[in-house]
């Protein structure tokens, strides 16, 4: 998803990580924002205002009181105002509502979302008062960006560093792509990584499913504003998205229908057993014979159950095939009855399990797409987009003919 670039006006508040704002203008406007620049006096102790108007090729700002009404102009410029850094005396005044400076007073007059990033001594920014004026400022759904821990400039290590420029700049972008997403607030249930059935209490039957694939797109629907959660088989990843462990296929069908009401989008990323042994056996299986034979039975099939609730969310699932990808892709599409299906090739050399990289086909009722070799992030990312884009056109459809057939 492209994010539309928009206009930042930049705070520059007096703390010595003043000095980073001039990479902060430089790498914005790079990334396509406009940007202009607003200056307490405090600021121009520690970077003159003649650096940031080269850089921005704007003038920069500092008097409330010029010919112009600057701070009305400039707060309805702004679609958004990121103060950084931003330091403990104007997060002070900010929750107070001053409005003695240009900056305070545009903060004060502005619709546009402000984002603070502080920088401060962590002495500082551990105050009760400073962490009182915080919580008074998310509340009234102000955004911070940071601090990080780290080396300070007075020489101690703790929280208060401002953030990276590059890293400021990647939250901007993750705020705005969030904001200007069509599924924001949708909620979304995915299940990720292998499943282990048991034969004993030492031994089980599983796959080489290493969880990247699913985990990855968790993320990059969170990245979108959906409320996602994530039911994961066992894998060595962690993940920011609310997740469910489980053990085996049973376990996570329970979970994923604990679950699943009111959930707008199902994906099965999840490389279930298709079998089970029969038999659970609680005492390890000791070496007896030449031959020994398990007899296994099959899974509940948890992509199918939800695709054939009466009223099922938009369900995609997932095919790794060894070979006929596009036939046995498009079946299962239709014995499922699924709303799309993400299929590729593994095992013979191809990508998909256990690699870092992937290609993917992907199916729907009338239609077909090619997402070519990628690593597991950006693909997910690109499938992600798909997935959204068909399910709003399914949105479409259901409400012009509500009786409409809900798999196409
Ligand atoms: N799936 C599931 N529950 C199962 C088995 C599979 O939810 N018990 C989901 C997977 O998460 C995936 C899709 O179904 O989205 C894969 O379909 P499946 O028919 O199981 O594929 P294979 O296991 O590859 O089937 P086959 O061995 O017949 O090719």
């Amino acid at each position: 998803m492209k994010i539309k670039p928009s206009k930042i006006l930049l705070g520059i508040t007096g703390s010595i990580a003043a000095y980073k704002s001039a990479d902060l203008v430089r790498n914005l406007i790079k990334q396509g924002f406009t940007v202009r620049v607003v200056m307490t006096d405090a600021a121009t102790k520690f970077i003159t205002p003649l650096t940031l108007q080269t850089l921005s090729k704007q003038p920069v700002y500092r008097d409330l009181f010029g010919t112009e009404i600057e701070h009305i102009n400039l707060a309805r410029w702004a679609d958004t105002i990121l103060i950084a850094p931003a330091t403990a005396d104007f997060i002070t005044r900010l929750t107070y509502g001053h409005a003695n400076d240009l900056l305070s007073t545009i903060c004060l007059a502005t619709t546009a979302p402000i984002i603070l990033a502080p920088a401060m001594n962590q002495h500082m920014w551990n105050a009760t008062i400073t962490q009182e004026n915080c919580q008074k400022l998310r509340h009234r759904n102000i955004k911070f960006f940071g601090p990080a821990t780290g080396s300070q400039a007075c020489g101690e290590i703790g929280t208060g560093r401002m953030l990276e420029p590059s890293e400021l700049i990647q939250c901007l972008q993750n705020l705005i792509l969030k904001q200007s997403s069509p599924i924001q607030g949708k909620k979304i249930l995915i299940t990720a990584g292998p499943t282990r059935e048991d034969i004993d209490p030492v031994r089980f039957i599983s796959n080489r499913s290493s969880g990247r694939m699913g985990y990855a797109i968790a993320n990059a629907a969170a990245m979108r504003g959906a409320s996602v959660i994530l039911i994961s088989g066992p894998t060595a990843l962690t993940s920011e998205v609310p997740t469910i462990s489980v053990n085996n296929a049973k376990d996570m069908l329970k979970a994923v229908m604990e679950n699943v009401s009111n959930t707008d989008i199902f994906i099965a990323v999840a490389a279930v057993a298709d079998y089970r042994p029969i038999q659970q056996v609680n005492q390890k299986i000791k070496k007896k014979s030449e031959l020994l034979q398990l007899d296994l039975e099959p899974t509940e099939d948890i992509l199918a159950t939800v695709a054939n609730l009466p009223k099922p969310p938009f369900t995609v699932g997932f095919a790794a095939e060894t070979n006929n990808l596009d036939e046995y892709a498009y079946n299962k599409l239709k014995t499922k009855k699924l709303n799309m299906i993400a299929a590729n090739l593994v095992g013979n050399g191809n990508l998909g399990f256990d690699s870092m990289d992937n290609k993917l086909k992907v199916f729907w009722n009338d239609g077909e797409l090619e997402l070519p070799r990628c690593s597991k992030t950006v693909l997910a990312d690109k499938l992600f987009d798909v997935i959204i884009q068909r399910f709003l056109d399914r949105c479409t459809r259901m409400k012009t003919n509500p009786q409409g057939n809900s798999q196409i």
